[in-house]
């Protein structure tokens, strides 16, 4: 009789000739030298797709460069990251009261601040969020102290706000980040319809800002903040907190921000559905293109994406009627609101806080 012994260390058994250890089925962490040899790094910015009043487009177009600038000079920075850049790009769109965001977001129907966020980093794919706070003017900060230092990944109104008190972010009165055009835009929803409920289809105020970035060691990240839709019934949460919809991170892939339609984005998971798109071997702009396409086809949804790959390629679209956008590279700055523009500046003047 014979019996076939597998030696401990023959080759089938050997960690070198198994299947799963071929070469073939190896994948480059984003982090190995060869992977991040040509990274120029990059934050991609939105503020938001919408459609935008004439009155504010300059200022808009201001707010979105401003991020990019203070975003790239983190990312330029001895020790600065990607989650580093997106957390700092989105706070100055909070500050900034012409998006709907932090200080100058949207109010619900009932005239109150719920505000949303999510941060991500690609690395090791962790993530913080909140959802329903109208205490804190950052909500961004709040969502990296809970990625952070909390095991969870989203927290929603007050037991958000205790565990911001505990983390020592300063609390602020829900009434000191409504302003004078937040109350208008209400208003002007409220003479004719609800929002939410009125199919807020291509012509309305969705906003919402956000920012990508990969950072010269080739990992991403993805930030998005909002006060949500004018109009919105209380406790409405959209896609911006939620991962895969308001936001996508994965060092093997590359992070997506959106804004739009929440009720549409959440129900394709918009981000993580453009990070699929890559990963079948789509560029960014492509990626960004189909899953708004897809978005529009299949639930009538509209919105915007900023897309970053791994690799610092990067994709802009928005199926609404505007969306100011920016990026910077290198010195220059590049930017628009309108369906194909590409405007550029020197970006190396403008980096002042509001
Ligand atoms: N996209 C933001 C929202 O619908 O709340």
């Amino acid at each position: 009789m014979s019996v076939s012994v597998r030696l401990r260390n023959s080759p089938i058994n050997s960690p070198k000739s198994s299947p799963c250890t071929s070469p073939r089925f190896l994948h480059k962490h984003p982090r190995s030298p060869a992977a991040r040899r040509s990274i120029m790094p990059v934050v991609v910015i939105h503020g938001g797709a919408a459609v935008v009043s004439p009155d504010k487009v300059q200022l808009k177009l201001e707010g979105v460069k401003r991020a990019a600038n203070i975003g790239y000079e983190v990312l330029q920075s001895s020790n600065g990251t990607a989650l580093d850049a997106v957390e700092a790009a989105v706070k100055v769109m909070e500050d900034d009261p012409v998006f709907n965001a932090g200080f100058g977001a949207s109010l619900t129907l009932t005239e109150k601040i719920e505000l949303d966020a999510l941060i991500m980093e690609g690395t090791r794919m962790k993530a913080g969020a909140v959802a329903g706070v109208s205490k804190v003017a950052n909500p961004v900060t709040l969502s990296r102290h809970i990625m952070e230092k909390s095991e969870h990944v989203l927290m929603i109104g007050d037991g958000a706000h205790k565990f911001a008190d505990e983390v020592g972010m300063p609390a602020t009165k829900p009434e000191a980040l409504v302003t004078e055009y937040a109350c208008e835009r209400l208003n002007y929803f409220k003479s004719f319809m609800t929002a939410v409920n009125s199919g807020m289809g291509k012509s309305s105020d969705h906003d919402t800002v956000g920012a990508v970035a990969v950072d010269s060691a080739g990992h991403v990240a993805c930030a998005t903040s909002t006060g949500g839709i004018t109009a919105k019934q209380e406790g409405r949460v959209g896609d911006s907190p939620c991962v895969g919809s308001g936001g996508f991170a994965d060092d093997f892939i590359g992070a997506v921000s959106t804004t739009g339609h929440g009720e549409a984005i959440m129900r394709v998971c918009l981000a993580r559905h453009i990070t699929g798109l890559m990963q079948q071997g789509m560029k960014a702009q492509e990626a960004a293109v189909a899953g708004l396409e897809y978005m529009k086809n299949r639930v009538q949804g509209y919105g915007g994406v900023v897309v970053v790959s791994n690799k610092g390629d990067i994709g802009v679209h928005f199926t609404t009627e505007c969306m100011a956008w920016a990026y910077r590279k290198g010195s220059v700055v590049h930017y628009g609101i309108q369906p194909d523009d590409d405007l550029t500046e020197d970006g190396s003047s403008d980096s002042s806080p509001l």
